[in-house]
């Protein structure tokens, strides 16, 4: 996984996990699928890769069906809501996809209903009775997460019935059941269910997990062992009014479980949106392009076990992923995110009062390609947006360019002197920083990637600063202030996947129009370092003596300390003592 593998291929389709249609996107969805998925769907791009970044509403289930009649609503209606309200809270933060569709759409429906004859055409799925929670209080089947009880592999208590949030595993049967609905003990009834034989994949997915060196090595470990552990086949039914129907005469009333169709639509959009497209064979693309389905650690167990084996049991007609980058959960101020404690930050409640590109800009720096949690912290989000954004960055930026319109009436100079030791160091900055900063996110590492742009930027403020072009010493100043025009003009390269809205305006500053396109280079411009003349180093740099600057303001405004503390309290008086 480096930069080699990105240059020599040309096709990507990113997914990022469909958010369920039942509630606001929040600041951990972002940071643990969205935010890096965007950024790397960006960073394509500017290579001039071909690119699919892919998601929709995760539409069906009983919670949604169980919402949607509290609202008086019908499931449609309510998940159409929430459809168009991710959509925008998506675009509020600039995550770029090229499709955000739905699993309940008519191409979804067709594709996963066809995808299971496929399935049964080849033998992987069978009907058993199976006896269901239900609850006589309710008159309802209990599926899922309408079932509480205890973990029969880690023994934690109020876990949902269809996944242990403790140990990650999918139980066969909670114990000590309760109904999620009213609290009593659920009665049996006996139903008959399509099921999926997860087992007979198991020495595949076993050979697929060692082998694919892409994968994250500990996911893969502890995966392995859940299926040494031996993998159970799989209900891929319920008895509910809200879902796909499994398309056999003999199955009326019954649909498939949303973890059966949901993630096919990653295929399905994909596919929806290559139609569009003239002469384009939709398989044969996918099939052609690196997959990547961009996660949170709490899916692993769908991602990286049902996922592939589906694609198995169809004999791999769309092939597996390539990559599954995997990342923890956000805490806030050290606590675990709870939606029921009310303990979250709602996306639209943060873009209400903060620049999307401030969290953006901080969520990628703590964003660490690993399964370990990460942590929001108020202060540390002031200190990094005043600090870094805004001290480093935005004040390097503003300084060369407002200093470019005030001694040179916005004119980039023609340098007049030799570059000496410090303006040759800037040089193999200015060619190197493209690909030092491509290589991790190649790797997906947001947060090192940021890191040595910001390295760059204050080595690059303190050029300018020691240089002093104020002072003029020996007739440097035409060099300094050139070479940091160059700088400024690569730090907005690098820094447009992260903070794309901020970087729209820089380029405008620096006298570029909008629909003037500027590509990352990697494994190019690159300087010898021998060489001594200006003229030859000079042909490398893209801003050129005599381009004129556009109208340069300051980008950010730095936070208060104050504001802050109101933050900080807000949400310990939002906090809710229910369970
Ligand atoms: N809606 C699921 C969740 O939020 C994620 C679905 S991802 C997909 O946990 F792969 F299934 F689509
Ligand atoms: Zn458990």
């Amino acid at each position: 996984m480096n930069l080699n593998f990105i240059n020599n291929n040309n096709s990507f389709i990113i997914t990022g996990a469909l958010p369920y249609a039942n509630g606001e996107i929040h600041l951990g969805h972002i940071s643990s699928t969205y935010l890096p998925a965007d950024i790397f769907a960006r960073f394509l791009r500017k290579l001039g890769k071909k690119v699919y970044f892919i998601c929709a509403s995760d539409d069906y289930g009983t919670p949604i069906l169980i919402k949607a009649e509290k609202e008086n609503k019908t499931p449609e209606q309510f998940v159409q809501y929430w459809n168009s309200r991710d959509r925008e809270d998506f675009a509020s933060i600039s995550i770029s996809f090229d499709k955000f569709y739905k699993t309940s759409s008519k191409e979804n429906v067709e594709f996963v209903q066809d995808f299971f004859l496929k399935l049964k055409d080849n033998g992987y799925i069978y009907e058993k009775d199976v006896i269901q929670f239900f609850c006589d209080y309710d008159n309802k089947f209990l599926p899922d997460r309408y079932v509480l009880g205890t973990c029969p592999y880690c023994n934690s208590d109020n876990q949902y019935s269809d996944l242990c949030e403790k140990c990650g595993r999918v139980p066969q049967e909670i114990l000590d059941p309760k109904c999620g609905i009213c609290g009593k003990p659920p009665t049996k009834k006996s139903s008959k269910h399509y099921f999926f034989k997860l087992s007979s994949f198991s020495e595949k997915l076993r050979t697929w997990l060692s082998e694919n060196e892409n994968l994250q090595t500990d996911i893969k470990r502890y995966v392995i062992n859940w299926i040494d552990e031996g993998l159970d086949d799989w209900d891929i039914t319920r008895d509910i009014s809200w879902g796909i129907p499994v398309p056999l005469d003999n199955a009326h009333g019954k649909v498939f479980y949303g973890w059966f169709d949901n993630h096919l639509c990653y295929i399905s959009t994909t596919m929806t949106i290559l139609a569009d497209e003239n002469n384009v064979d939709g398989k044969k693309f996918w099939n052609d392009s690196q997959i990547y389905h961009f996660i949170g650690k709490d899916i692993v167990y769908h991602h990286f076990l049902f996922l592939p084996a589906m694609r198995m049991g169809v004999d791999n007609e769309y092939k597996l992923p390539d990559f599954i980058p995997c990342r923890g959960h956000l805490m806030l101020q050290n606590q675990k995110i709870s939606k029921s404690r009310n303990w979250y930050i709602g996306l639209r409640d943060f873009i209400s009062q903060y620049d999307q590109d401030y969290l953006r800009f901080y969520l990628a720096s703590i964003s660490s390609y690993s399964q370990d949690d990460i942590n929001f912290d108020w202060d540390l989000f002031y200190e990094k947006i005043n600090n870094e954004l805004i001290d480093n960055v935005g004040n390097f930026i503003n300084r060369v360019l407002s200093y470019t319109k005030k001694q040179y009436n916005g004119i980039v100079p023609q340098p007049i002197t030799e570059f000496d030791s410090d303006d040759k160091i800037c040089l193999e900055k200015i060619s190197t920083i493209e690909n030092e900063v491509a290589k991790f996110i190649s790797s997906i590492e947001v947060d090192k990637a940021l890191k040595e742009i910001l390295k760059f930027s204050n080595y690059f403020n303190q050029y300018f600063q020691t240089k002093s072009p104020w002072k003029n010493k020996e007739g440097t100043a035409n060099t300094t202030v050139y070479l940091s025009l160059n700088a400024v003009r690569e730090l907005t390269l690098v820094l447009e996947p992260f903070i794309p809205n901020s970087c729209s305006k820089i380029w405008l500053q620096l006298g570029y129009s909008e629909t003037e396109t500027e590509k990352i280079k990697t494994n190019e411009n690159v300087i010898d370092k021998e060489d001594n003349n200006n003229k030859d180093s000079m042909e490398k740099l893209k801003i050129r003596p005599g381009h004129i600057l556009g109208e340069v303001s300051p980008l950010f405004k730095k936070i208060e300390k104050s504001d802050i503390e109101k933050q900080k309290l807000k949400l310990q008086n939002n906090l809710s003592v229910k369970t």
